[in-house]
Formats: C-alpha cells, structure tokens, sequence
C-alpha cells in the first residue's frame, strides 16, 4: 500500500500512533483527547519533569485533572523525552511555543530546534503537523525544506499540514473535542491525510486551500481579538474622562441584537496569544512592504494600559492624602484572565512592577496562584495571601487585576479602604471604589 493509503486506513481503524511533541496547554488537552477515543498516544517533550509527571499520572495544568491524565495512561498514553521514539508515530503533531524574542519580533527557535531535533527520525508514511501560532509561510519555509533536505517528498512519503489549536483554557462551553480545527495541507494528499487524521478525533474539521491560509486563519482570529480589545481600552480611556462608567455603556450596547459584540476592556492584554501573536504577522508583512497599523495601533494602546492604571492609583491614594510610595496594596487576581492559573503575559505581573518601581509594598491575593512562579520575566517571592476581614483593612489600597469567580466581592467591598476597580465588578458607585 501507497504511504497515503496506508495512513488514511491507521487513521480508520485508530490504529495509528499519535505523536504529540510539546505538552503544555495545548498538546496536553489534544494528547488526552486522542486517547479517549482508541488511539496509543506517545507525547513527547523536553522538560524531564513534565514527562515524570505524566508517566505517574499527574497533571501541572489547573483544569486538566489528574484522573484524566491517570484514564489515558491505563489506556495507551505514555510521555517521553526521546526523541527517537517519533520513529514509531504516524503522526507528529508539535505544540511547542513561539513567543517573541527580546526585540518582539518572532522568535521561532523552539519551532525550528523541535523540528531539527525530529527529521533524523522521520520515515516514509507519517505526517507531520505544525500547531504552534506562526506568521503565514512557516510552514513551507521552515518545516518543509527541512524534511525534503533529508529526501523525504512532502505529499507522498511524508505529509505535512498546518493546524492552528483553538484552546481555551478554561472554557466550559467549548473543549478540545467540540472546537472545529481549520488545516491546510501542502498539497492536496497532505490535507487529505491531515483531515484524516484531526477527523478521529475532532467533530469539526475545516479544510482550506494552503498552509498559508491556515495561519493566517488564527492569526486574523487573534488580531480580530487584540484589535478591539484595544478598541474598548481606548474608549474606558474617553468614557472614564467624561465620568462615564464604560462596563454600564457595554453592556447596554450588548443588548443590540445584531452587529454589535461586547468585548470587555482591563488593565492590559494576557495570555500566550493576544498580546503576541499580531506580531508575527506584522513582522512577515514587512518583508511585503505592508505596514500593519490596525496592529501596532492596538498594541500602542494595550501595551499603555497597565500605566493609565496605575495613574488611577496614584490620583485615588492622592485624593485621600496618601502617596503610592510606601502604601501598603493588594493585588487582587493576578492570572491573565478570570478562573485559570495561566500567568504568561499576565498585566498583573506589570502592574506590581510598577507599583513596586514607586515604592508601594505590594502582595498579592490569588486562589489559582498559590505562589508566585517563575516567569521569564518579573518575579516576586511571594505566596497569595488569603482574604480575611482585619487583612483587607490592613492594605491601603486593593487592586483588583484579574476577576476570579472564587472572590467574595462583597467582603472585599464591605472592608478595603480603597478598591481599583480594573474590570467593571464593582457597578454601583461606593465611596471607596474606583474605576480603572
Ligand atoms: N495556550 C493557549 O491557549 C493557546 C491557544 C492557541 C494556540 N496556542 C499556541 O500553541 C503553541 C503552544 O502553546 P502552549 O500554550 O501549549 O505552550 P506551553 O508553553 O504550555 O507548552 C509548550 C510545551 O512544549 C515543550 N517544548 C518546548 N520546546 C520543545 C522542544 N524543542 N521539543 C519538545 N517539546 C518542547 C515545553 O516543555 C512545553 O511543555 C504556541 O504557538 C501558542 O501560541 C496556544
């Protein structure tokens, strides 16, 4: 049999062995998924202890629980760091990150070295499958000639897709299983294949023409984001300026029963996406000669947030005789966004720099986040405090950050001196809330 026959028939029968290289957020949840429903899984991954933990059955991702883990370990899911072992995978589906480097323009290493590190293992009759949010033309001018320098034909030993992830921590509506996954294959047998392949285990799989369209795809669903998010930001600018509480006008607006979507505005984009991923196609549109300005716009006015923040801050201590130099502030929430632990990018992060930079003694108040974790960057030696009556008294100020469900607002409400409100909790006006 022909390498495409014999792939289109593993993927049928789920006898195919599933490769997933990069478990964090988005290969853990896909790994999984793939084990419930009959196919052996081997996740691979660099970091030792993710894959010791694995193997024992247990999880480092808050919402995906161990039990999960330990149901897909007694069925045919096993973690390792070899990368020899992708040999025995049909598919190789890599989710390894792709952040921005220092000058935030892509940094694409841990793509580029996963797929280094996997060529010298690749066969005739596997496809390869690209996850990892990347500028238009990755796919083609990293991955491809890569695996032809080794002799390999892409769309006939060996097939390669991209396949944006569509994860969203946390979201109990939508999960790994129910969100259509978009690809684009290489060539018409690559995509064929591909969708074969996310077909076994995803109710939804939308083709389209190229690899190319395919990031492009999650690169316009992250701008889309990114760009009115900056959008509302800029108008809780406008509104606070004209005493007008912009939560109250989005919601309103909300009401409309077309043409209208709410987007909530904060004290700065989070998360591993939003906050870097435009930046990679502004980057590619260059070597265009186009200027992405919708993009750096967006960004401009995200980026300024947390500053505008902690102007708030200082004219509401201000107002009460107090300087943010030697106040005493609690940093309520401090995930990039409400009910997970997920603390990339987190603006919390930069806003205790920022208050810390002026002299404020900050600590922090977080149930997802017991202790502060390492990041690439900004740390605090710090444990979340939990919240008591005499606590919240004791801080001069409560920076509200992130609006987890877990809070008991009104007990904040009832005892913090001063609460900036960075997320529109607190609708009704108090004397000691203030809009930010
Ligand atoms: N987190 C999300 O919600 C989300 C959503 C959509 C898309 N994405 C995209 O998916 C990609 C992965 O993101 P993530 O959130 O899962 O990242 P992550 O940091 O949670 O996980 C990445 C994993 O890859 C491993 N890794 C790093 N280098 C490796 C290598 N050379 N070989 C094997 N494993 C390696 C890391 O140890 C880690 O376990 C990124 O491109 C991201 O933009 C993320």
């Amino acid at each position: 049999m022909q390498p495409k026959e014999q792939l289109l028939a593993r993927f049928a029968e789920r006898s195919a062995v599933i490769g997933i290289v990069g478990l964090g957020y988005v290969g853990l949840p896909l790994a999984l998924r793939f084990s419930e429903v009959g196919f052996r899984v081997l996740g691979i991954d660099i970091d030792a202890k993710k894959v010791e933990a694995l193997n024992a059955g247990q999880s480092y991702i808050e919402h995906i629980k161990p039990a999960a883990i330990a149901a897909a370990r007694g069925k045919s899911f096993e973690a390792t760091a070899d990368f020899a072992r992708a040999r025995g995978a049909d598919a190789l589906i890599i989710c390894v990150p792709t952040p921005l480097d220092k000058h935030r323009e892509p940094d694409l290493s841990f793509v580029i070295g996963t797929t280094e590190a996997l060529v010298p293992h690749l066969r005739r009759g596997q496809v390869v499958s690209l996850e990892s949010t990347t500028y238009p033309g990755t796919t083609e001018e990293e991955l491809r000639p890569r695996i032809e320098a080794k002799g390999l034909r892409i769309g006939e030993d060996v097939f390669l897709v991209f396949s944006p992830e569509r994860e969203d921590p946390g979201n109990e509506k939508f999960g790994t299983r129910s969100i259509p996954k978009v690809c684009g294959g290489s060539t018409a047998s690559c995509l064929e294949v591909g969708t074969a392949l996310y077909s076994g285990a995803i109710d939804t799989v939308v083709p389209v023409s190229s690899t190319r369209a395919a990031e492009m795809t999650k690169l316009l669903e992250n701008i889309h984001r990114a760009v009115n998010i900056g959008l509302v930001n800029e108008m809780k600018i406008v509104a606070d300026r004209m005493g007008i509480d912009i939560h109250e006008v989005i919601r309103a607006a909300a009401t409309k029963p077309f043409g209208f979507v709410p987007y909530w505005p904060g004290p700065g984009l989070g998360g591993h996406c939003i906050p870097i991923d435009p930046f990679y196609l502004s980057w590619k549109a260059r070597e265009y000669g186009v200027h992405t300005r919708f993009i750096e716009l967006a960004g401009e006015i995200n980026a300024g947030m947390p500053h505008w923040v902690i102007g708030k801050c200082v004219d509401a201590l201000n107002e009460r005789g107090r300087a943010l130099k030697g106040s005493r502030v609690l940093v309520l929430g401090i995930a990039y966004k409400k009910n997970v632990d997920d603390m990339r990018e987190s603006p919390a992060v930069e806003l205790m720099e920022l208050l810390a930079e002026r002299g404020a003694l900050v600590e922090y108040s977080d149930p997802h986040v017991p202790v502060f974790p390492r990041l690439r960057r900004g740390h605090f030696d710090l444990k979340s405090l939990t919240l008591t009556p005499q606590r919240l008294a004791g801080f001069d100020m409560v920076l509200l950050a992130t609006n987890h469900d877990a809070f008991d607002y009104k007990l904040v409400l009832k005892h913090a001196k001063l609460i900036v409100d960075t997320r529109g909790v607190y609708l009704d006006p108090a004397p000691n809330v203030v809009k930010a």
